[in-house]
């Protein structure tokens, strides 16, 4: 599937996840991760050698036309073993840069019998799909010409450990290469590579998004080393700057280096950076000063073990495979963003800065040049930082400024549309109708504009600026302006869908549009674009009927408009059942737990069990679509958890955990928060919570804010086979700014709904989110 979000839900388990720091573990959670999952079937994920939020990801790389992140288990063979790799991404591969490829020798020991260029060598790249070892830092594989490729990370530094098979009869002379190419062929002209002679470092870079790199060997005596040009390789010549070449596909061209012998392995530490080739060396040199393979993969290792250890479980006889799709989707979450702190060609303030070209950006003095650089519909980079700061993230993080990016974001209308801040936003100020016909995407993108600026409300709010949160709260309700309430919906065979109302497209002149609502849902096989492109539709990559929910803060209004929350379910039901929606891309998300709004946590128990694990499992396609950049990994570990968020809004949604109980160690208070299941069934027969205490007292909501896990709360939830009536009340629903209609009302729901409609107009003070 494309790869997209409404709101990028990975970012919320980021915050989250990097918020926790180390305790010890019950269990040895890297045990239980599997990097594999999602490397076949167009899951994307990288499954090689990295350390938290790494810039270096070593793996092999594979000529699979799904080869995203590097490696794939899909009888693809291997071109090559590169160092820099984003995770999960769907469209054309980025990154990929300077693969390496190992030779144990060339025919006749005549360098120019080595195949060079990507598209040859990988004739020489077929592996042994059985014998692919990936662990948290490490990655290995066996070619079957006997060489085996060893890697581990730091953060900016790959170390590959190439072993050879030992020679019979004449001293084979291993050769490793080095090229100026990257997954997508993007290179551009002038790349440029030395090999020095004596030592071998081979030092180059070129502009594909302008990367250096610097690699040096350790191991046996060198033999002799050069460039290489398409095919043909010379020791004599040791630099090489290299035209892009005229045919579209870049001229190969890099470097080589021979060994004497096969006797020990050769170790390749390849130093990287954006900055600079010196950057790189010193990279290199800092973070691997002397080689030690083992040493560096115990560190990798550790830093993993650090990161996965303050969550623990008690499995409570749950089939292992649930274990792992756990623990594989929270490690998932933290393979990306990068942390490419002090490698960012445009400014270097030493402060924090993530990227991983698709969600992340967290907190930076430049906000406002690199935050909203997501192309796909809102200014979804809003949603990520309100949910910071709700959270009372603070670490690294200057708030005035943060707080600026998104009032910019609000005000400014960006010159490109397509990447930065929110297209269209003249029209959405200053129109008295809320629609705009140009440049595609005016529903989703009106939907989208709502919620960030609730989000920018709530952070007003917190400041204490009432002006700009009065402002930002009235228009978060644009959304309404858009739904038209006789609008029907029909299968594509004239069947009428049975439902009444949805959001259409308004023109300028305030008359209404036409737009199907199956339109780019998930069983639309009309082959409209749905995307990015020019003649895309109204909807960013989905369709009418889901965006049709998503209100993330007003879901009482949205109820009442769907005629009450027995209809508001029925229509949740089709949305899920008749496949309308797809769990592969993140639009489906929320909805699987949006029964919660409508009083019916029960269901959004049984709805998560629907998807996991029959969509999300633990072989190597066990994901439904693309990962990007960890979402999938975060919706199962959330839901798995029993703990979903409702991103931008200090909100968790509550089901019992996968598990017997799960505890969440918060490293800035060290304080444990613990969800435990009372009457847990493996076999998740008894998914219903019956009844819930906090601390000991009583529970019934059906969310939970944030201080359960920097304060160490309790929560206690007693399950049975039937729903219940546990967090079914008005009072006990999540917060919504327009009031809860058409339950069945107690009195004191009642007075709930009144107050949470006050309360968000007047302070947000649902659950008190706390800033220090
Ligand atoms: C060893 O090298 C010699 C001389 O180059 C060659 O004639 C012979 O075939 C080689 N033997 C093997 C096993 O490659
Ligand atoms: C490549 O180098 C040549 C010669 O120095 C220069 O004229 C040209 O502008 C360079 N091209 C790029 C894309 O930098
Ligand atoms: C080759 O490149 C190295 C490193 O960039 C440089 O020091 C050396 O002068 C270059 N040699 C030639 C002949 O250009
Ligand atoms: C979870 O935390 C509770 C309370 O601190 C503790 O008793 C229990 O052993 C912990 N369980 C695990 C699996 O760490
Ligand atoms: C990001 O990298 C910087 C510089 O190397 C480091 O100081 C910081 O701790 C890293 N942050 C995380 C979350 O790994
Ligand atoms: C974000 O977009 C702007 C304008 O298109 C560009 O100048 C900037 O380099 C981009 N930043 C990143 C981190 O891609
Ligand atoms: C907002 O006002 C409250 C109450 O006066 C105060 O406690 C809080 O510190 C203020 N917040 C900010 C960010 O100034
Ligand atoms: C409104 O604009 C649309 C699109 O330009 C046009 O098709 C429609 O006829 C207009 N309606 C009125 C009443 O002007
Ligand atoms: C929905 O898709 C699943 C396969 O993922 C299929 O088994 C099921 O029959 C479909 N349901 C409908 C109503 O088309
Ligand atoms: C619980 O559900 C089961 C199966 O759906 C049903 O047979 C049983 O009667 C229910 N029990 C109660 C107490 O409602
Ligand atoms: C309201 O109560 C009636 C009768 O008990 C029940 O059938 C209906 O499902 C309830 N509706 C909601 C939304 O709880």
């Amino acid at each position: 599937m494309p790869s997209f979000g409404l709101c990028p839900r990975s970012i919320a388990f980021i915050v989250l996840a990097t918020a926790l720091g180390s305790d010890a573990a019950a269990i040895d959670p890297l045990s239980y991760v599997d990097q594999l999952i999602g490397s076949r079937n167009g899951g994307n994920i990288f499954p090689g050698a990295t350390i938290p939020y790494g810039m270096a990801k070593a793996v092999a790389d594979t000529t699979s036309g799904s080869n995203q992140g590097g490696f794939t288990l899909d009888g693809t063979p291997i071109s090559g073993f590169s160092a820099l790799h984003d995770s999960g991404t769907g469209g054309s591969p980025s990154l990929g840069n300077f693969p390496l490829f190992p030779y144990a020798s060339c025919p006749g020991d005549d360098i120019n019998r080595c195949d060079f260029p990507k598209k040859t060598r990988a004739n020489h790249g077929q592996f042994d799909q059985n014998k692919v070892v990936a662990r948290p830092g490490y990655f290995e594989v066996t070619l079957n010409s006997g060489v085996k490729a060893a890697m581990t990370a730091s953060k900016h530094t790959a170390l590959f450990q190439f072993t050879f098979p030992a020679s019979d009869g004449n001293t084979s002379h291993p050769l490793i290469l080095q090229d100026l190419t990257d997954l997508s062929d993007s290179r551009q002209d002038n790349g440029t590579v030395s090999v020095d002679e004596k030592t071998g470092r081979i030092t180059g870079s070129a502009r594909f998004h302008v990367a250096y790199f610097c690699t040096d060997f350790s191991g046996p005596e060198i033999l002799d080393n050069g460039i290489f040009v398409n095919s043909r390789a010379t020791a004599d010549v040791k630099n090489l700057t290299i035209s892009r070449s005229i045919n579209g596909y870049p001229l190969p061209g890099g470097a080589f280096v021979r060994f004497a012998s096969t006797d020990t392995p050769v170790l390749a530490r390849v130093g990287l950076s954006f900055i600079s080739t010196e950057q790189a060396c010193s990279n290199g040199e800092a973070e691997v000063p002397d080689f030690k393979f083992d040493e560096l993969e115990q560190a990798a290792a550790d830093a993993w073990r650090q990161k996965l250890s303050p969550i623990t479980i008690t499995p409570g006889g749950v089939d292992e495979d649930q274990i792992k799709n756990f623990y594989s989707g929270i490690y998932r979450t933290m393979v990306n963003p990068q942390n490419y702190t002090g490698e960012n060609p445009v400014f270097d303030t030493g402060e924090p800065y993530f990227d991983s070209f698709y969600w992340s950006n967290l907190a930076s003095p430049c906000l406002d040049t690199v935050q909203t650089n997501s192309s796909q519909g809102g200014s979804n980079a809003d949603v990520v930082l309100a949910d910071g700061y709700l959270k009372g993230i603070t670490a690294g993080i200057d708030w005035d400024v943060g707080y600026e990016a998104v009032v910019k974001d609000a005000e400014v209308e960006p010159f490109d549309w397509s990447s930065n801040g929110r297209g269209g936003l003249d029209s959405w100020k200053h129109l008295d109708w809320r629609g705009f016909g140009t440049m595609t995407r005016s529903i989703s993108r009106t939907l989208e504009y709502s919620y960030n600026d609730f989000v920018i409300a709530q952070m007003s709010q917190l400041r204490n600026n009432t002006a700009d949160s009065e402002k930002y709260l009235q228009s978060s309700d644009n959304w309404k302006n858009l739904y038209k309430e006789d609008q029907t919906s029909k299968f594509a065979n004239g069947q009428d869908t049975g439902f009444k109302g949805f959001y259409a497209p308004k023109y300028l002149n305030g008359t209404w549009g036409e737009q199907d609502p199956l339109l780019c849902s998930n069983i639309d096989n009309s082959g409209a674009a749905c995307s990015l492109q020019n003649t895309a539709h109204e909807t960013f990559e989905s369709s009418i009927w889901e965006y049709g929910f998503f209100v993330p803060h007003n879901q009482g209004d949205l109820i009442t408009l769907y005629g009450g929350p027995a209809e508001y379910v029925r229509r949740l039901d089709f949305l899920h059942d008749q496949n309308i929606t797809y769990i592969g891309n993140e639009p489906a998300f929320l909805t699987v737990f949006q029964y919660h709004y409508a009083g019916r946590p029960a269901l959004s128990a049984r709805r998560a069990h629907f998807y996991i694990p029959r969509f999300f499992d633990t072989t190597p396609e066990g994901l439904p679509g693309n990962d990007d950049s960890g979402a999938m990994g975060s919706f199962v570990a959330f839901s798995m958890m029993g703990l979903f968020p409702n991103p931008g809004q200090n909100v968790y949604l509550i089901i019992p955990p996968f598990f017997e109980s799960v505890n969440i160690t918060h490293p800035q208070t060290g304080k444990t928060a613990t969800v435990r299941n009372v009457n847990f069934d493996p076999s998740y027969e008894s998914i219903y919570i019956q009844s819930a205490t906090l601390n000991g007292e009583p529970y019934t909501k059906n969310w939970i804010d944030h201080s359960f896990f920097t304060e160490g709360k309790e929560l206690v939830l007693t399950l049975g086979r039937n729903e219940s009536s546990w967090g079914t009340d008005i009072k006990d629903l999540p917060p919504s700014l327009g009031e809860y209609t058409g339950f069945n009302e107690t009195t004191s729901g009642r007075r709930a709904a009144r107050n949470i409609g006050t309360k968000y107009k007047a302070g947000f003070s649902q659950g008190g989110p706390r800033l220090n």
